[in-house]
């Protein structure tokens, strides 16, 4: 379709490959399933060859997402392309094809770099070995999988005669879509645009068939004005992470390249199959899983993005809210002040609610939902759509459990020293109880958490705010931890650099058990990784 722009979001790969974005299979899972809610056409799930708990996490989404439900029709039931990432190598490629053949559209996407700088110093290849290595890839990649992408890494600091033969290349061995990366966020929107439009004039053997695709990075803040003005020159596929997640400054996000092009339709005349009004519930998924608080003025995203402070800005959306609104918040599923429940609401009220904001519940989730919804109305008079997104949450979505919080009781104040006494359930369903003193509750709480769990680490980033108005809110805590190498074998820059952050979440009315849940959340993903298979950590060198 000419007017017709793909949606591939690589949230779950080049997202989750960025400091502190770590998720675990269930999270990764349950953001597959929200991105196919969302109506993203490619999920690009991972990079299997990582390790064995990635491919299986990709298998997954595979088998689970990238089919239609028991009993749906498979020709009306629309199901997302599930994607494995693999370096041009036959064993990467072996493994993506084994993580994605489950799915009902499995694609490979497999990548060599074409710039002089990464060909020289990181693969030490000539061009026409990289030629060559393409050609075979890719077509062994085809042997394996009928759908399947190329991309040139750096290409955006390619030559671009080089980049054609390169691309060339792809399309003789069999691939489809030819995905043209920014890497490193070096071009500008007139640059960019007319390396895509170069791509589909002068590659070799270019046809209907294929499509080009943009991925760009926002190392000079140009990520989206780059996807765009690839997107203006012909490319059909876009590249995006929600929220913009991914290497160093991030990659260009599915918020602001999709709205950009529903709310400027008449300059790009261009559809996606996003429904936008699941955008602002995805985002803060991704958020709480990640840890990684998105900024209060993110475009379409950030809790600012429709909030209206100078008086003369106010007084014009009272007359009309176009002087001020280029987009209506519920376009993106923003309904901060909305009063849907009350103490008196029932199960079915909440049921139906819960349904209309997409969380499909059975009987026993919906038990739960509606103890924990009680136990909120009781100390919250209002509650909105948000209090239920973060009790779904805090509830539903920490599918680890390794420790729980059992009890916690804090005394501080400006007459004692702030003391915790803190309950944890272990793995093996023990109760562990400590007290400890700190500087503050939060201090305090931590210190107790640590001489229980007893696992090194630095927590690099603490961040508390209030879901919605009023003093009786409920407070949302995001927290970012960082393992310590207990064995002291790396020196203290390398440690920082390489080892893994982990996010975690917490909920509550009571802001101190918020911020215990969420730094308990972090260190029990931790744990888990640590007890994983090493991960490659290719990462390091692309984006
Ligand atoms: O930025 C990049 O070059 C990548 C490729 C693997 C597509 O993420
Ligand atoms: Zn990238």
């Amino acid at each position: 379709m000419k007017n017709y722009v793909k949606i591939f979001d690589t949230t779950l790969r080049d997202g989750e490959q960025s400091p502190g974005a770590t998720m675990t299979s269930a999270e990764k899972l349950e953001v597959a399933r929200s991105l196919a809610r969302l109506g993203v056409d490619i999920i690009e799930a991972g990079f299997p060859a990582a390790s064995p708990d990635d491919l299986e996490a990709v298998r997954r989404i595979a088998v689970e997402v990238g089919n239609p439900p028991i009993g749906a029709d498979p020709a009306s039931t629309r199901v997302p392309v599930i994607a494995g990432l693999a370096r041009a190598t036959r064993s990467d490629i072996a493994k993506a094809w084994e993580a994605v053949k489950s799915a009902a559209h499995p694609r490979i996407h497999t990548f060599l770099a074409t710039s002089e700088i990464h060909m020289q110093h990181k693969l030490n290849m000539t061009r026409a070995q990289v030629l060559e290595k393409i050609g075979e890839m890719v077509a062994y990649a085809s042997s394996l999988c009928p759908d399947v992408e190329f991309s040139p890494e750096d290409a955006g600091r390619s030559e671009p005669e080089f980049l054609y033969l390169a691309l060339g290349e792809a399309i003789r061995a069999g691939a489809t879509t030819l995905n043209i990366p920014d890497t490193v966020g070096y071009t500008t929107p007139d640059e960019f645009g007319a390396l895509i439009a170069g791509v589909l004039a002068n590659t070799p053997g270019m046809h209907a068939g294929i499509t080009v695709s943009v991925h760009t990075h926002d190392d000079l803040g140009l990520a989206t004005a780059n996807a765009l003005a690839g997107i203006r020159a012909g490319a059909r596929q876009a590249e995006v992470t929600i929220n913009g997640i991914g290497e160093r400054a991030g990659n260009t996000s599915l918020e602001e390249v999709v709205m950009a092009l529903k709310t400027r339709h008449p300059v790009f005349g261009l559809e996606t199959s996003i429904d936008t009004t699941q955008i602002s519930r995805v985002s803060k998924l991704v958020s709480n899983y990640t840890g990684i608080v998105v900024q209060p003025n993110k475009a379409i995203v950030g809790a600012n993005a429709f909030a209206h402070e100078a008086g003369i800005h106010q007084d014009g959306m009272l007359k009309n809210n176009q002087t001020y609104e280029i987009m209506r918040p519920e376009d993106v599923g923003v309904s901060q002040t909305r009063l849907v429940l009350g103490k008196h609401s029932g199960r079915h009220a909440l049921r139906a609610r819960l349904a209309e904001m997409g969380h499909a519940l059975d009987e026993v989730e919906l038990d739960q939902a509606f103890a924990r919804f009680k136990e909120l109305a009781d100390r919250k008079k209002h509650i909105t759509d948000l209090d239920l997104e973060a009790l779904m949450a805090d509830e539903f979505y920490q599918p680890l459990s390794l420790y729980v919080l059992d009890g916690l009781q804090v005394t501080c104040g400006t007459m004692g020293l702030p003391t915790a006494t803190l309950r944890l359930r272990g793995p093996d369903g023990k109760i562990h109880t400590r007290a400890e003193i700190g500087t503050g509750p939060v201090d305090a709480a931590y210190r107790a958490v640590n001489a229980i769990i007893n696992t090194p680490n630095t927590l690099l980033e603490f961040n508390i705010h209030a879901i919605t108005e009023g003093i009786d809110a409920l407070g949302e805590v995001t927290v970012r931890v960082q393992a310590k190498n207990g064995a002291q074998t790396m020196d203290a820059q390398k440690e920082q650099l390489f080892s893994r952050i982990y996010g975690g979440h917490g909920a509550d009315t009571d802001i101190i058990v918020a911020s215990v849940k969420a730094y308990i959340n972090a260190l029990n993903k931790l744990i888990i990784a640590q007890n994983e298979a090493p991960r490659e950590e290719y990462g390091v060198m692309l984006g």
